[in-house]
């Protein structure tokens, strides 16, 4: 069934990527900025990438407007803004599924992470949202990749979280990702393991001029 997925912070490279894989799986998918007429460009702009693809509807809003409509909220701003982002909106974000996909990293010659007193983003986000559904995911595609609806996506997406349903009802929809696939990670302690892949894969990234994911062997589905 498809659903309205909003994207806080949906403007940058990894919001991109994810609003048009999600509008191919057919979902409405609003498009979050702090600037309601550069979401509206961006969904615009991705319109246009995906003419003569079967897709769900795209448009853009302001954060708030965006998270008022969607049934499930993605956070794709970065960690520094992380905080303030979510504090700001948790009124309007109670009782939605929040998936966050923030790696708190810098760079300084190369990917570093930085210490979040949490644990994790994650932990962070359930932390400050501790009325909504806190989901950990997507923090290991990258988003080259997901905005090239003709490029594969071969990967696996870690799924954190401490609400079995929300869990569940995001690893299905992974799943509808053309080429990924959605695994249960675990709680949302292990959530700092996840985000953390991430900057070995930039780090794999940069030695191997790829665009690298992860794949979990062993599993018989
Ligand atoms: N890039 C990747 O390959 C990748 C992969 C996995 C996970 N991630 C994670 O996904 C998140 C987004 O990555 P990205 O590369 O798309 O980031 P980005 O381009 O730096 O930022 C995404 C959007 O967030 C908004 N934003 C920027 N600074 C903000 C602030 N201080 N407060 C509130 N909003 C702010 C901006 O939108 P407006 O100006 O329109 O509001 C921006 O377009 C990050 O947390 C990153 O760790 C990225």
């Amino acid at each position: 069934m498809p659903h309205t997925i909003a994207l806080i912070g949906g403007t940058g490279p990894e919001g991109r990527g994810l609003a048009i894989r999600l509008a191919l799986a057919g979902h409405r998918v609003i498009v979050g900025s702090r600037d309601a007429a550069r979401g509206a460009s961006v969904a615009a702009e991705l319109e246009q990438a995906l003419s003569g693809r079967t897709h769900g509807a795209l448009s853009g809003d302001a954060n708030e407007g965006a998270v008022a409509a969607g049934e499930i909220v993605i956070v794709t701003v970065p960690y520094d803004g992380h905080r303030a982002t979510l504090e700001a909106l948790r009124a309007a974000l109670a009782g939605k599924i929040v998936i966050d996909t923030a790696v708190p990293m810098r760079f300084e010659r190369g990917p570093h992470p930085v210490d979040v007193a949490d644990g994790s983003a994650t932990e962070e986000a359930a932390a400050i949202l501790t009325e909504s559904r806190v989901v950990g995911a997507f923090h290991n595609l990258s988003a080259t990749v997901l905005q090239d609806p003709d490029a594969p996506v071969d990967a696996d997406v870690l799924v954190t979280g401490g609400d079995a349903e929300a869990k569940q009802i995001v690893i299905a929809l992974a799943n509808e990702i053309a080429g990924v696939r959605g695994i249960d990670a675990g709680p949302l302690r292990f959530s700092r393991f996840v985000e953390q892949i991430t900057i070995l894969l930039i780090g794999v990234n940069g030695r191997y001029k790829a665009h690298t994911g992860v794949r979990i062997v062993g599993l018989d589905h």
